[in-house]
């Protein structure tokens, strides 16, 4: 156990050091990776205390592992949460916690702009299971309210949402527990990690997270975890993500994810840095209809909400909108003739990789959804969506000017 008092250094010293046990074997200052599946015991007895939990230590990698540990302490004190469940991706962490706090009968009041797995759960997988879910825009606080039901158990949102950059106030929905109690809160906060956003801290009851993204960062990973209080994060961990459904995350993934997030402060302060001038940059463009991102004043209602609730960082997610026509190219030609062009963005989904990568939802991620469902929640043709790297920004920003004059 370290000898630092978690709770009074800063982000990064506890992004460093929170979790850390000092290895008993030979004081390695990295994390081991307890690369095993399963744990030996020294008796019989040791055997009966460990399992019945009166001892702790671990029995099988899918319920538990040192190295996994590690990750679910540090990342839990970083969301300030009591405790935290690794799983083996974002969508393993959103399904357990889904399928750990909700039973048939249940009813979940749902952001209308979620990742499309997510989606997908709620509109196809839970209903089979008895579970119901309402889409509203959870940015109107009121909507979501009046779509509250009397076995509503959860309000599940992401915010920004994912590729239109939507923010929701996360305090006021947090606000509705009070004359509904019994609703838990969950928070997808993927694109806004701390140190951005602290859902919890905002009443929010549990976040879950894909660490493919920021957390990890760099690009080598697929891991989730949800955090939240002891009690929730062990009826998740009991019914879904430990022992029973199993998701776990492996040992040699934890490693790696605990290794990025001793730069998780530095990487993403960059990262929002960037975004911030990009975004400038692509709204001062000719070549440029619209740019969503929550740092830009020109966003309104949502960058108001942000700057209550994203620390003055906004995340390095971009989506922009070039203009139809230009050079009398449809807004769906040019955008891919720009990805095309630029040298630097890798064309690929994901985000928050040292790597900056750009896509093209209305071709890629969303080409299988009716144009005219997808233009409803703002997914135009002409739409790009551009995870801001850490190259160098000036770089970025060339290779922009040539991308734009070779159009
Ligand atoms: C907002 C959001 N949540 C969840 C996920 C799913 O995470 P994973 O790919 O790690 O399962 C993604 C993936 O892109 C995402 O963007």
């Amino acid at each position: 156990m370290s000898k630092i008092d978690m709770n009074t250094v800063g982000f990064d010293t506890q992004s460093i050091h929170a979790g850390y046990h000092r290895d008993s074997n030979f004081g390695a200052l990295a994390t081991p990776i307890y690369q095993t599946s399963t744990f030996t015991f020294t008796s019989a007895d040791h055997a009966m205390g460990v399992f019945s939990g009166e001892i702790p230590g671990y029995d099988y990698t899918r319920a538990g592992n040192p190295t996994v540990r590690v990750f679910e302490e540090k990342i839990a004190q970083l969301e300030g949460g009591e405790d935290a469940v690794a799983a083996s991706s974002g969508m393993g962490a959103i399904s357990s916690v889904l399928l750990g706090l909700l039973q048939t009968g249940d009813h979940i009041v749902c952001g209308n702009t979620v990742y499309g797995c997510t989606d997908v759960v709620m509109r196809e997988i839970l209903p089979t299971l008895g579970i119901t879910a309402t889409f509203v825009d959870s940015a109107d606080a009121a909507a979501v309210e009046a779509a509250i039901q009397d076995n509503t158990k959860m309000i599940y949102f992401e915010t920004p949402a994912n590729p239109t950059l939507h923010v929701t106030d996360i305090a006021a929905l947090a606000a509705l527990k009070a004359s509904h109690p019994g609703i838990r809160v969950v928070v997808d906060n993927t694109f806004a990690p701390p140190p951005v956003q602290y859902p919890l801290r905002l009443g929010a009851d549990v976040v879950v997270h894909s660490v493919t993204k920021y957390i990890n960062g760099h690009g080598d990973v697929i891991g989730g975890v949800a955090v939240g209080s002891k009690e929730d994060i062990a009826t998740i961990r009991g019914r879904a993500m430990g022992k029973i459904t199993g998701t776990p995350l492996t040992p040699f993934c934890a490693y790696l994810i605990i290794r990025g997030m001793k730069t998780l402060g530095m990487r993403v302060r960059q990262h929002c840095a960037s975004a911030m001038t990009i975004a400038q940059y692509l709204e001062a463009s000719p070549y440029i209809e619209k740019v969503y991102y929550p740092g830009l004043e020109s966003m309104g209602k949502d960058h108001e909400v942000a700057k209550k609730q994203m620390n003055g960082l906004y995340g390095a997610m971009i989506s922009f909108v070039l203009k139809d026509g230009i050079k009398g190219m449809s807004a769906f030609d040019a955008s891919k003739k720009l990805m095309d062009n630029l040298k630097i963005p890798a064309i690929a989904v994901s985000l928050g990789d040292p790597d900056t990568l750009i896509q093209h939802p209305a071709s890629m991620t969303h080409v299988r959804v009716p144009k005219e469902v997808r233009e409803e929640v703002g997914i135009t043709d002409g739409m790009l969506r551009f995870s801001v790297g850490l190259e160098n920004v000036e770089d970025l920003i060339a290779d922009f000017d040539q991308a734009f004059a070779a159009l």
